[in-house]
């Protein structure tokens, strides 16, 4: 089924920044996409249909002949097109302007004005209030000649092509980065564009939910779903959006894996079955999961045995579920925006993580990914919509292999009931203190050391543990959250005090790079 909503094509040349222009513009009511250079041809821009195009940044020269460009029909469209840095650059050499290769390196902050022909232009609606626009450069190359029917629409004192136009066509372009927070009014210039383009804005979560809900049904027909909860919000979001489009068609797999946290199995098994009445299939395999770890203390041989596993644990309760012919998974947008390689090479693994990802082809299921469209807080706006409690919509990340990655060395039973019990109190603290959803994700590490200490009158030798909390905005790269010394020695003394088995706590005050969030 056709989208019902207007749509803006995002074509990247691979800048570091593009997932933000799509941030902006959904942040607008926008639907976008992003799709790389090289997969937009003649026959994509027919198919999608875009009602109006963005060209990216990137890091290449259009001076260079081999430069990424977009196909030669994209300027026939007749829909508005704005140009980005690159993007500019490209615009420009496509449609008879020049530009120069950088002996004007220009990096960082600038100040942009409006020429006097276009300061009322709807372009700057709600701009240039205070004469002038702060904006972020980065860029070697830099346009020397505008193309025929272009106008100049701001200047910076680096830049006198800043921002140009052909209102005629309405072809639009800019030398500074708008999507990028270093331009605090880039979100209004970008939106304005869309405006001018004639979206209305009609990108909003209540419509968005009955769509994606008359597609789940079009997609399943009267077939069967099998969705792996983990009680994660994704996967959540997805099982709750996939049962109002289908009812008891679909069931829910909940793997419990023993590396919960505590109280998390009931809390899952309460919400779906008891208070949504969805199938749910509780397969409780910790003892399964638990034995097999026994005696393995390296970080990817658990990773790895835990991921093993789980796919033929859910594959088992998924075949004795009957008869079913898909399978949902609650996959995000940035999972499926296939980016321009920059550098080319394959990146490092870091850590193995966990998906089920094979899973669908060895048991000739098909997906259903309702929310490939969505990012995180789209999802969560859409969970709301969909009437989940926020203590589930705003839950802090948690990773597939559970607590067996926050108990470096070896896992057993002991160490993860006084994990759950440090990491309940912590979490307790953090919500007391109303810092939860400030913090991007919280936790305990439980560590593998017994340390000497003394309570009441006695000798203890119990473990050490570490907190862990920090601020991140997508999990690639995290800060230290800065407690004040009165909330970390309130929060030590509860957990020595009501944690058996504890008697030591630090805070681990690493960032990412160079620490990853969590331990293993
Ligand atoms: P790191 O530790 O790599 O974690 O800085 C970044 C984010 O990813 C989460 N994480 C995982 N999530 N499966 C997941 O679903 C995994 O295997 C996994 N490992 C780490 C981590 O909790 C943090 O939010």
């Amino acid at each position: 089924m056709e989208t019902q909503h207007q749509r803006l094509l995002i074509i990247d040349f691979g800048s570091q920044v593009t997932q933000l222009v799509a941030r902006r513009l959904r942040e607008a009511n926008v639907y976008c996409e992003i799709h790389p250079y090289n997969r937009v041809d003649a026959n994509f821009l027919k198919s999608f249909a875009p009602q109006a195009v963005i060209l990216s940044g990137g890091p290449a020269s259009v001076t260079d002949p081999d430069a990424p460009r977009p196909p030669a029909e994209l300027w026939e469209l007749g829909v508005p097109i704005f140009g980005i840095c690159y993007g500019q650059q490209v615009m420009m050499d496509a449609l008879g302007g020049k530009v120069e290769s950088g002996h004007h390196r220009e990096f960082g902050r600038a100040y942009v004005e409006p020429t006097g022909a276009h300061r009322d232009d709807p372009l700057f609606h709600g701009l240039f209030e205070k004469g002038r626009e702060e904006v972020w450069m980065s860029h070697g190359d830099r346009v020397t000649r505008l193309a025929p029917g272009f106008e100049v629409y701001g200047t910076s004192p680096g830049a006198p092509f800043a921002i140009v136009g052909d209102p005629v066509r309405r072809f639009y372009a800019v030398q500074f980065h708008p999507e990028v927070h270093h331009t605090p009014n880039g979100r209004i210039l970008l939106r304005n564009f869309t405006r001018l383009a004639g979206f209305t804005g009609d990108w909003t979560m209540a419509a968005y939910k009955d769509e994606a809900i008359r597609r789940i049904r079009e997609q399943v027909g009267d077939k069967r779903v099998i969705c792996g909860l983990s009680g994660g919000v994704d996967s959540s979001v997805a099982a709750v959006l996939i049962h109002e489009a289908i009812g008891d068609q679909l069931t829910c797999v909940f793997v419990d894996h023993g590396l919960l946290r505590e109280g998390e199995a009931e809390e899952v098994v309460t919400m779906f079955r008891d208070n949504y009445n969805i199938p749910l299939v509780h397969a409780d395999e910790s003892e399964l999961f638990l034995s097999a770890l026994e005696g393995v203390s390296d970080p990817e041989e658990k990773r790895k045995t835990i991921g093993r596993l789980f796919i033929e644990v859910f594959e088992r309760h998924a075949r004795a579920v009957g008869d079913v012919e898909f399978l949902a998974q609650g996959t995000l947008y940035p999972d499926v925006i296939e980016s321009v390689s920059v550098s080319g090479g394959p990146s490092v693994t870091i850590k193995s993580h966990h998906n089920v990802g094979g899973l669908p082809e060895k048991m000739g299921l098909k997906l259903v990914e309702p929310l490939r469209e969505l990012f995180k807080d789209e999802v969560r706006a859409l969970g709301r919509e969909l009437g989940l409690p926020e203590r589930f919509i705003g839950r802090h990340p948690f990773p597939g292999p559970g607590l067996a990655i926050r108990c470096p060395g070896e896992i057993t039973r002991e160490k993860l009931a006084i994990l759950r019990r440090a990491d309940a109190v912590f979490i307790d603290q953090i919500r007391k203190h109303g810092l939860y959803d400030e913090i991007w994700q919280a936790f305990v590490a439980i560590l593998p050391v017994r340390t000497v200490g003394v309570m009441g009158d006695a000798r203890t030798y119990d473990y050490a543990c570490a907190l862990r909390a920090v601020t991140s905005v997508d999990g690639m790269t995290a800060d230290y959250y800065p407690f004040t010394h009165e909330f970390l020695g309130e929060t030590a003394t509860r957990i020595i005090n009501e944690v058996n088995g504890i008697n030591r706590v630090t805070y681990d005050i690493t960032s990412k790079p160079p620490g990853t969030i969590e331990w293993e």
